[in-house]
């Protein structure tokens, strides 16, 4: 395993300090955004399953989930795959308790640890998902994961990336811009923008294969292949 990666201070304010509490009611509040942006009750299910399809997971492969929270999203993927491997990597020990409460399909395997040094060998999984977490990051962070998640996927294995995104409309990125204030990753959610989501996947070495948005274009959902 390749020596520990930097931590720049403000990242680490953010999934230490921030997680510590924020796990609590991270399940309930992703709860309420699916609803708001998802076509209310049942709307985490089917935003989930949607992402599922996009990562179409086939009988016995191996697929990892990077950033895995709360392990809501992994615990779907081993349901879905029935057989093979889904891993699970997650920074922050509060989220990961919370993951490891739940229901563990076979399977199914959580590592705590950074995404930047990801413990396992090039080439290991045939699939991949990052949902939700690049925005956390300062630009040379991202970077590294995203290059980590490089590595560790096969040739033509593909990987799922769901992201914040900029919508067109005036009046949406107004609002959507509003509601990030209040979240102590803004500083990152803005350079993540500003850099383009799609140029940091395509400089780690994939090929996009398609994008489009979800959740009233507050998220974008890119596939693209290594
Ligand atoms: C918004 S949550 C999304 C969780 C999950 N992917 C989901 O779909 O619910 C982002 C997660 O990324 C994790 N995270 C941030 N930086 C990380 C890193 N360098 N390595 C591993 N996990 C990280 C955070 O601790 C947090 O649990």
């Amino acid at each position: 395993m390749k020596g520990k990666r930097e931590m720049p201070d403000y990242y680490r304010e953010v999934y230490e300090k921030w997680y510590s509490w924020f796990s609590y009611i991270c399940d309930p509040f992703v709860k309420v955004f699916c609803f708001l942006f998802n076509g209310g009750f049942g709307g985490e299910r089917r935003w989930r399953e949607s992402i599922i399809e996009w990562i179409n997971p086939q009988p016995g492969e191996k697929i990892i989930d990077v950033c895995s929270g709360t392990g809501t999203l992994s615990i779907m993927l081993a349901k879905r795959l029935g057989g093979g491997e889904v891993v699970g990597i997650e920074i922050s020990p509060a989220q990961l308790k919370i993951a490891r409460k739940k229901e563990k399909p076979d399977g199914l395997f959580f590592i705590e640890g950074d995404a930047q040094d990801i413990p396992l060998e090039d080439c290991y999984f045939d699939r991949g998902v990052i949902c939700g977490a690049l925005h956390e990051m300062p630009q040379e962070v991202r970077g590294n994961v995203l290059s980590e998640a490089y590595r560790i996927i096969r040739p033509g294995g593909k990987i799922v990336i769901i992201e914040h995104n900029k919508p067109k409309r005036k009046w949406k990125a107004g609002l959507f811009d509003f509601l990030e204030r209040f979240n102590p990753e803004y500083p990152t959610y803005k350079n993540m923008l500003k850099c383009g989501l799609i140029n940091e996947i395509e400089r780690a070495g994939f090929r996009i294969v398609k994008t489009n948005t979800t959740s009233w274009e507050y998220l974008q959902i890119v596939l693209a292949e290594r």
